[in-house]
């Protein structure tokens, strides 16, 4: 299960010559500021969970290593098969009490253990949706024993049929060739014309190539574009969300972005300061005019 994912990273700038300029000036402001509400630990999810009230949480989202030999810098990923799985449930059990009565989980696995999981998690949470993360690899020959899997399994449970979920800030705006194509007398007057779409299940977004603007120094960073979803739909405005893994901080600069509260976990050193420069940068945009101008990215969602 190689990628390019697999090969070491080089560190990428993220600062942008404008800041470089202010910093050189007054060096504390390079140092990043990460808005109150945001936490970014850098300690070990499992030992320190204990700290989290129990019912205090809207949202979970878990981005755990899969079980399939990354290199984060520790051993973390090297478990595999009953061991994996132990360590997975191990953790679960810490994290769904921290939920309140209306919250949510979001789990990151592949098909090679998301049965397991999901089958473990149906007997604490109700499950509402397994979505699947195309992501959009390109086709390059590759294994030819068995078909070519370009995709991560997500579950999505509920602590109660009372979840909250918001669907309008997720909505998918028709384009108007679609809306033109509705516009029989059947559709008129039809508030989903114009309000847009239900996400499916099946959220096709490109991952992180090594090119991408979003990239950053680590193997397994998420698309903000999919994390955001599920804050927008899932955690109430102000709400709180957690995140045990959370690597590079992909939730915890959606949740700056959306005026969430965030708490998240991570063991290695180097990828909470890449979490603490990139919650900076989302909380504090540098303005417009002194912005580096960078490649557009076309964000590619769904069919309609
Ligand atoms: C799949 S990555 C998360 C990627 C993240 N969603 C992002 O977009 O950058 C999993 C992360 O969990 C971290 N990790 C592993 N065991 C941990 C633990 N016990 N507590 C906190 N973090 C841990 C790893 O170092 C790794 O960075």
């Amino acid at each position: 299960m190689r990628d390019e994912f697999d090969e070491p990273q080089p560190a990428i700038e993220t600062l942008d010559p404008a800041a470089k300029v202010a910093a050189a000036a007054a060096p504390e402001a390079l140092l990043p500021q990460v808005p109150a509400g945001i936490q970014l630990l850098n300690r070990d999810f499992l030992t320190d969970v204990a700290n989290i009230p129990d019912g205090s949480i809207d949202l979970i989202v878990c981005d755990p290593p899969y079980g399939l030999g990354k290199d984060y810098g520790n051993d973390s990923d090297m478990r595999t098969g009953d061991d994996f799985l132990a360590w997975t449930r191990s953790w679960l059990e810490l994290a769904v009490p921290k939920l309140k009565p209306s919250g949510s989980l979001y789990i990151f696995c592949t098909w090679q253990y998301s049965p397991e999981i999901f089958s473990f998690l149906k007997t604490k949470l109700t499950m509402i949706n397994e979505i699947i993360w195309d992501r959009r690899v390109p086709s390059m020959g590759g294994t030819v024993r068995r078909f070519t899997s370009v995709h991560d399994n997500i579950g999505f449970f509920a602590v109660s049929k009372d979840y909250f979920f918001d669907l309008d800030p997720v909505r998918i705006p028709y384009d108007e060739v679609t809306k033109k194509a509705r516009s029989r007398k059947l559709f008129e007057g039809s508030k989903w014309l114009e309000v847009g779409y239900n996400p499916k299940d099946v959220w096709s977004v490109s991952r992180l190539h090594r090119q991408h603007a979003e990239r950053v120094a680590h193997p397994t960073q998420k698309p903000l574009e999919i994390v955001e979803r599920m804050v927008l739909a899932s955690c109430p405005k102000g709400g709180r969300v957690l995140d045990p893994f959370m690597g590079s901080g992909t939730t915890a600069v959606a949740c700056a972005r959306q005026q969430r509260e965030f708490v998240g976990y991570e063991i290695n050193e180097s990828y909470c300061a890449i979490a603490r420069e990139r919650v900076s940068i989302a909380a504090n945009p540098v303005p417009v005019k002194a912005r580096p101008v960078k490649p557009k990215v076309k964000r590619q969602t769904e069919t309609q």
